[in-house]
Parts: structure tokens; sequence; C-alpha cells
């Protein structure tokens, strides 16, 4: 891999302030020349977002929220986070398409509305895409791909802050990941249907199950500018064996 390289640690609905102690080595790593096209990014859980910041505040690490409401600033929507509330805290990235949460009910047209909001409020968004177990048992992964992406950003005609994450579903959690053939080949399927979009050339990460033994493999695969992770991103130790054999 050339150029930059995305290593995002989804943390989910795990840690604890705790936790943010755990982090000075990897620090310390994002600051060796060896590491300078790693643009690490750190997706904690809401309530510790100003710790990252903070903890962060001297370094090349940027921290994203896991999702946001569709309404620009302020409304009445309890429990809900605003892209003008992660923006102030100094936020630059959210994530959104997550599985976990279309799972939950969010459509193609939430994702839509979402996109817009961030983008308006000069977030760069993490765009996640991917096919059920079931979807690709169908054969039906490169419509479903299609409809994520062509529904997702519909009428959005800058995506230059747009950062495109595959995770298939069934890959996520599992240990399960796809063959390096088909990967590819679904990699190569997104920068089709993205093709008749734009002329950018979108970051596409991989994410499901990466972890720092199979990452040796996934590095190599053609096409893929990083990796979105979750649960080996919780362990620091693991996150940054991630990036040492990626960039080698
Ligand atoms: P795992 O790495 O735990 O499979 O999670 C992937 C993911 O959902 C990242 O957004």
């Amino acid at each position: 891999m050339t150029n930059n390289i995305y290593f995002i640690a989804n943390w989910k609905m795990y840690g604890s302030l705790s936790s943010i102690n755990t982090l000075n080595k990897l620090i310390n790593l994002s600051k060796l020349k060896k590491y300078k096209n790693a643009i690490i990014i750190y997706f904690p859980p809401f309530t510790l977002i100003q710790n990252f910041i903070n903890k962060f505040k001297t370094t090349k690490i940027s921290v994203g929220g896991q999702n946001c409401h569709v309404v620009e600033d302020y409304g009445s929507f309890t429990g809900s986070v605003s892209p003008k509330m992660l923006k102030d805290l100094g936020c630059k990235y959210v994530i959104l398409g997550h599985s976990e949460n279309r799972i939950e009910g969010e459509s193609d047209e939430d994702i839509n509305k979402k996109i817009r909001s961030a983008l308006n409020k000069n977030l760069k968004v993490v765009f996640c895409i991917g096919e059920t177990l079931k979807e690709k048992r169908k054969k039906i992964t490169f419509s479903v791909l299609n409809r994520q992406i062509n529904k997702g950003l519909k009428g959005i005609k800058n995506l230059n802050n747009i950062i495109i994450a595959y995770e298939p579903v069934w890959s996520i959690g599992t240990g399960l990941i796809p063959k390096d053939k088909e990967l590819e080949l679904n990699v190569i399927k997104i920068k089709k249907i993205l093709s008749k979009k734009t002329k950018l050339r979108l970051p596409i990460l991989y994410g499901g199950s990466v972890n720092n033994k199979n990452i040796s493999n996934l590095k190599n695969i053609t096409g893929i500018n990083g990796f979105l992770v979750g649960s080996a991103s919780q362990s620091s130790k693991k996150f940054i064996d991630i990036i040492k054999k990626t960039i080698n």
C-alpha cells in the first residue's frame, strides 16, 4: 500500500475512562516518521469523545462520532447527538450507515439525510456499506451495494469528504473474512458504482473481523486504502500491531 492508509478504531459501546491510559504507546507510534501516511481515527462512545480529544490534542490522531442525528444543529430529540454537537466537541469525522444501525431500522433515506447534515457541518463521513449473509447467498451483493451507495449518496454533489467502508455484515464480529478474490471483486464493484457518480477516487476501507493475525494477508488486497477495526481496536497492543504489520 502506498499513500495514505486509514486505521480506524470503532469502539462501539465499549470503553471506560481508564481505557484512555492504554493509548500512550499508540500516540508515540503515530509520531514516528515511518507512520506519517497512517491516518488514525478513533470512534469512542459519545461519553468518552471529550476525553479522547483531550488525550490526542497534540497528536495527528483524530476523533469522530459513531452516529449522528439527521438534524444538523439542535432539536427536541431525546438521546440524540447532532453533527453540530460533534463538530463543536472537536470531532472531524462521523460513521454513518453502520450495519448495527441499519439493523435497528435506519433506512438508506435516513442515512442520506444524515450524510448531508454531517457534510454541511464539515464533518468527514465514514459511510458503511455491505451485504448480509442472506444477500451474499442469494448472490445479490452487487445490487445491494449499488442500492446502498446510490441511495445513501443521492443528490450529494461533492463527495470529497466521503470515505467508503465496505463491511460485509456476515463478517462483523464473526471471525469470518471474505476470500481474497471475493473481496477484490467486491472492491472493484464498489469502484464501478462510484465511478458513475464521481471522478474522485474515494478511499475504500475494509471492515469485518480485522485483527493482528489476518492483517498480514488483508494488507495485500488490491484497491483497499485502510481498515475499519472493531473489537481488535479496543486493545492498543493489537491495534498497534495492525498498523505495524500494514506499514513495515
Ligand atoms: P469487528 O472488527 O469487531 O468485526 O467489527 C467491525 C466493525 O463493525 C467496525 O465498524
